[in-house]
């Protein structure tokens, strides 16, 4: 059963987003029963916070709700968690220096890497939203819907389906 976990820098903008997004596609799948979502951050100071409201209404507009409470990684998180994936270079690159060993390092993964659209186009990552407008939490949105989608067709031809 795959287990992932998405990491941003605050768990409460990208992270709890792409956790919402891949929940409702695994949904719509009829894969609940066999992938499992989560995310946290590789920063503490919005431990305990819920999603920001900005992220919240943008996913709402989308019909995707979005829930939980902040959480930082843990080392743990790399035997809880057959994925970590990391919604940019530099949360990829905190991981992998959190990581206890080799096999855990190789668990870490960048998101929009499971974009097919996403290749070749230069960086890939999600930009942080928090300092700026509305439209930086549309454009999360855009980049997530895209990667979990690519994210979940690879998992798809390895879980069973109930049906
Ligand atoms: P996130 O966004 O990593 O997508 O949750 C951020 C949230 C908070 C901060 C930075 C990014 N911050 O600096 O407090």
């Amino acid at each position: 059963m795959p287990r992932l976990l998405f990491v941003c820098l605050g768990n409460i903008c990208r992270s709890p987003t792409a956790e919402a997004v891949m929940a409702r596609l695994v949904a719509d799948a009829r894969l609940e029963h066999a992938i499992e979502v989560d995310s946290a951050g590789t920063g503490a100071w919005h431990v305990g916070s819920p999603p920001d409201e900005r992220a919240t209404a943008a996913a709402a507009a989308r019909g995707v709700a979005m829930r939980g409470t902040a959480r930082q990684v843990r080392r743990e998180d790399f035997d809880a968690f057959d994925l970590l994936v990391a919604m940019d270079d530099e949360n990829h690159r905190n991981l992998r220096a959190l990581a206890p060993d080799a096999e855990a390092a190789a668990k870490v993964r960048l998101l929009r890497e499971f974009d097919p659209a996403a290749a070749g186009a230069g960086s890939l990552d999600v930009p942080d939203p928090y300092y700026g407008g509305a439209d930086g939490f549309d454009r999360v949105l855009d980049l997530v819907e895209a990667a979990c989608a690519g994210l979940l067709d690879e998992l798809r031809a390895a879980v069973p389906s109930r049906d």
